[in-house]
């Protein structure tokens, strides 16, 4: 969603400054260690090394405990079963240190957990503050589950595509992928895919966070009905990232042409300048189709457009993210055949407009989805059982890194201000949760898995031979 040249040098021009930076801290951390050695200095010697997580505050000294909560537990919705696909490669042999010390080495940071308290540390800048977010909602869910996570470690990658190739790992036991926590994956990935920052708000594009925007866009819900919504197809975004986007800009509505598709461009930079007031999610709830187009890999925009009560078309998309594979054709969305879109795309608003009735129910079942499914309790509660079926996995007591430091609520909020000072504030969870994490499913047996692959399969099918039938 960004002109990436300019996000490279200027990543340049602050990794250099970052090394200045680093080697002064660590003439300053050498003389406090020194000077708190001898006792003239009180303060912590790690408070600068992560100036981002980092401020006079200290962590508070106990453990958190264990809520009793005021009701019980209900079932996970079905999506939650993928968190067992994702840990499938490690189940026989578990996780072992070295195993993650390997993936440490694309790692962007690292997570450790020990009786409650949470440990950052980092290896390599992210694109904006993706990594600090993350950490920002693995501390919330700490705040919603006080005393409940297992002690952990953990290491997360944050940028676009995924990264441990499939490709590069036999079926022998020697090679078992390194475990890398990532928000997306593809067919031949093994990254273990988690909630990405834009459920805590995106500060950079104000994208208010999920719990807030959500209302916001179930409110718009209900201002115009889908009867009363323009009969097209509508997408706004940055259009030049990836291949698709750039073909999906072919099938815009011109004097020559009609695909029955409403596309706009959107610049983030000219956005920004003028306050973001043609970008506000909830005000694109106007049109009875919306489409979703994968830029770079995953978009976070998936949840906005199914929250719509439009009817959501997927370009056969290629990334999953942690929900999304449990999406089905004709179900929560109708599938857009990515290699001839245009024409796809006029099937699909035409097929849509006649068979109005189903069309609005694919509509408000996708949208019921994301409002019901997604919400934050769920959020916390997939991190949850994510990261202790996780732990469970681990071969070896996870211990403090020499160069970790302790983070918490209150340091992330001191050492940012402005917009992110505000996202933080507003996502804070100061309240423990009233009920307990949901129940987890159980893992899908390889044939209930092979159906639904195949249900998913078949639903889109029906759809290309009505297509190529053109039957209405
Ligand atoms: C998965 O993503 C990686 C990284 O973007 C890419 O190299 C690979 O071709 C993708 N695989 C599939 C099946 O799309
Ligand atoms: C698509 O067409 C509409 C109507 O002509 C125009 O306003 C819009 O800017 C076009 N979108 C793009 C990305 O060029
Ligand atoms: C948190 O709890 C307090 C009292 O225990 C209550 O007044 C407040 O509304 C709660 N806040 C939220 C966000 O639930
Ligand atoms: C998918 O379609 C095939 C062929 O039509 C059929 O044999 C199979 O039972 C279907 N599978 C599911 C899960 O619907």
């Amino acid at each position: 969603m960004f002109t990436r040249q300019r996000i490279t040098s200027s990543i340049k021009t602050t990794i250099g400054f970052c090394i200045i930076l680093l080697s002064i801290l660590a003439l300053t951390i050498q003389w406090m260690n020194i000077s708190v050695e001898t006792g003239s200095l009180e303060k912590s010697n790690k408070v600068n090394i992560f100036p981002e997580v980092s401020c006079s505050i200290k962590c508070p000294r106990v453990s958190p405990r264990k809520p009793k909560f005021m009701s019980s537990s209900e079932s996970c919705p079905e999506y939650f079963r993928w968190i067992h696909e994702d840990l499938r490669p490690w189940k026989e042999t578990g996780i072992t240190r070295k195993m993650v010390e390997k993936a440490r080495e694309v790692a962007h940071f690292r997570v450790v957990v020990v009786n409650g308290r949470v440990y950052f540390e980092k290896y390599k800048a992210t694109f904006q503050k993706r990594d600090i977010v993350t950490l920002w909602g693995i501390l919330q869910l700490l705040s919603f589950y006080p005393g409940m996570l297992p002690d952990l470690d953990l290491v997360f990658e944050c940028g676009d595509q995924p990264v441990t190739q499939r490709s590069d790992y036999g079926k022998s036991k020697e090679s078992v992928p390194p475990p890398l926590f990532h928000y997306c994956g593809n067919r031949s990935s093994f990254d273990i895919v988690f909630p990405d920052w834009s459920f805590w708000g995106w500060p950079e594009l104000s994208i208010r966070p999920w719990d807030k925007l959500e209302k916001d866009l179930q409110h718009s819900n209900e201002m115009i009905k889908w009867t009363e919504r323009e009969p097209y197809a509508y997408w706004k975004g940055n259009a030049v990232l990836g291949e698709a986007r750039r073909d999906l800009m072919k099938c815009n509505v011109s004097g020559k042409q009609d695909w029955n598709a409403r596309i706009y461009g959107l610049q983030w930079a000219l956005e920004r300048k003028q306050g973001y007031k043609t970008s506000d999610l909830a005000a694109q709830c106007t049109h009875r189709y919306k489409i979703y187009v994968e830029g770079l890999a995953w978009s976070v925009s998936q949840k906005y457009i199914l929250a719509c009560d439009s009817v959501a078309l997927l370009i056969n998309p290629h990334y999953y993210d942690f929900y999304t594979r449990s999406l089905l054709p004709t179900v929560h969305y109708w599938p857009i055949n990515e290699k001839d879109k245009c024409k796809s795309i006029k099937f699909a608003v035409d097929w849509g407009n006649k068979n109005a009735k189903k069309a609005q129910e694919i509509g408000k079942t996708g949208s019921k989805f994301v409002h019901e499914e997604l919400q934050m309790k769920y959020i916390y509660d997939y991190m949850f059982h994510l990261l202790t079926e996780y732990s469970k996995l681990l071969k070896y007591k996870p211990t403090i890194p020499k160069d970790a430091v302790e983070v918490c609520s209150d340091t992330l909020i001191c050492s940012t201000k402005g917009i992110r000072k505000k996202f933080r504030v507003h996502s804070r969870i100061n309240n423990v949760s009233s009920s307990e994490p949901c129940t987890m499913p159980p893992s899908w047996s390889p044939a209930d898995l092979q159906n639904f692959i195949d249900r998913k399969q078949n639903l889109t099918k029906q759809v290309e031979l009505w297509e190529a039938a053109q039957s209405i």
